[in-house]
């Protein structure tokens, strides 16, 4: 590890900005893109249902539905479970706003459960807060680590409750030996570029109900069943249908070219973040001001991200105090999240306000993602910790 007196002497420790994360795009997402360009193919079509029969394969689950984004993803699943007016949903408020703006368009109540100290939603919370309007719950998987899934859902079948995964971090991750994607009722998987896998904007929807993924495939295109024609009507293969007022988050041909070959390096990059995990995990651990994220021994996370805690106690500095440390030695970082209840719209609508979830605030108060992505370079592993270590041993209380 780098001198931190010789950094101090010469910051800042890069010339170039690290950022928190970059899409690994290869040649073969460029050429794949291209040929679904000049197939004329460019919306939903033989690309989209080869990634999802892949998807399918790759998590082990029976059925796969493309959508343009995890948001949309999250939404038609809870539409076709029929979560709407008058029923409430609990998630935790560690999580980005979409988790629980879909509640809110299908006009339920999102209510949510405060956190254990890995990030994730705490079973016990969920308890004291299922009443007799719940219909749902959303178990985030933070960073990338599955959430206590036999406990949850143990609660859902005491409960008649169903359980819609966010696994927005979390593609390949494992609990119990299962992979993510086949234990709750469904599951909605994000392809942002800064996620583990990208198809620049996109989605996955996957369930083993066979009903569930009839209903969603339906919400996925505006309601409209293809088949229904045959029940009523002798009419041609122009004729379809509108089962339910749908949504418009088909996945396009352009999206999937990306997402194939992404796909296919998947397991790569997990194993790369899994590596510069390890090396931060070695270099933090003698750091006391500095608090490493908690793994369950029952799970493998994807490490989407690396989200550390700052002992404020141990400090001079505060939270926003240290990102701007690290942007002055060109580290990029961010902050996951801004508690959902935190906001204005979930202020002001539902009455929520700061002290409703102390775990989930005071870790808000601390905690950073650090750069963690699979084209990051030993040596910027190396800068970031070099900076944080340096940082923290400037602002030492
Ligand atoms: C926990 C969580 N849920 C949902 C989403 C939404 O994903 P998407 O942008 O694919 O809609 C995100 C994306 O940042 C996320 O972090």
């Amino acid at each position: 590890m780098a001198n931190p007196r010789l950094i101090e002497e010469a910051p800042p420790i890069r010339s170039e900005f690290l950022p928190f994360s970059r899409p690994e795009i290869g040649e073969e997402e460029i050429e794949e893109v291209v040929q679904a360009l000049r197939s004329g193919w460019v919306t939903t079509g033989p690309r989209t249902k080869e990634f999802e029969h892949r998807t399918a394969e790759y998590i082990g689950a029976k059925h796969a539905i493309a959508v343009n984004s995890c948001t949309g993803g999250l939404h038609i699943a809870l539409a076709a479970i029929g979560v709407g007016p008058g029923d409430e949903v609990i998630t935790s408020p560690l999580t980005f706003c979409s988790t629980a703006n879909v509640v809110v368009h299908l006009g339920a109540t999102p209510v949510f459960a405060d956190i254990r100290e890995d990030y994730n939603i705490d079973p016990a919370e969920i308890e004291r807060r299922i009443t007799p309007r719940t219909k749902a719950i959303i178990p985030v998987h933070f960073g990338g680590q599955p959430c206590r899934m036999d406990e949850i859902l143990a609660l859902a079948r005491a409960h008649g409750l169903r359980v819609i995964e966010d696994a927005a971090h979390a593609i390949g991750a494992t609990y119990r030996d299962r992979m993510v994607g086949t234990i709750g009722d469904a599951t909605a998987f994000s392809f942002y570029p800064t996620k583990n896998m990208t198809t620049g904007e996109g989605g996955m929807v996957t369930t083993e109900d066979d009903e569930l993924a009839e209903r969603m495939r339906l919400l996925s295109l505006h309601g409209i069943s293809k088949d229904a024609w045959k029940r009523y009507t002798s009419e041609g293969s122009w004729y379809y249908e509108v089962i339910y007022a749908g949504y418009k988050y088909n996945m396009t041909d352009i999206q999937a070219a990306l997402g194939l070959h992404q796909l296919a390096k998947l397991n790569r990059f997990l194993d790369l973040r899994a590596s510069m995990v390890a090396r931060y995990e070695q270099a933090f651990r003698d750091i006391p001001e500095i608090r490493r994220p908690v793994v369950g021994d029952d799970v493998c996370p994807a490490w989407h991200l690396y989200a550390i805690q700052l002992e404020l106690e141990r400090l001079t500095i505060n939270r926003a105090e240290f990102v701007e440390a690290l942007r002055a030695q060109n580290i990029g970082s961010s902050i996951h999240f801004i508690p959902v209840h935190l906001h204005p719209y979930y202020r002001d609508r539902y009455g929520y306000k700061p002290g409703d979830y102390p775990r989930t605030e005071h870790t808000y108060e601390r905690i950073i993602s650090l750069p963690l992505f699979p084209g990051m370079k030993a040596q910027d592993l190396e800068d970031v910790i070099a900076a944080v270590t340096w940082i923290v041993q400037k602002h030492r209380r």
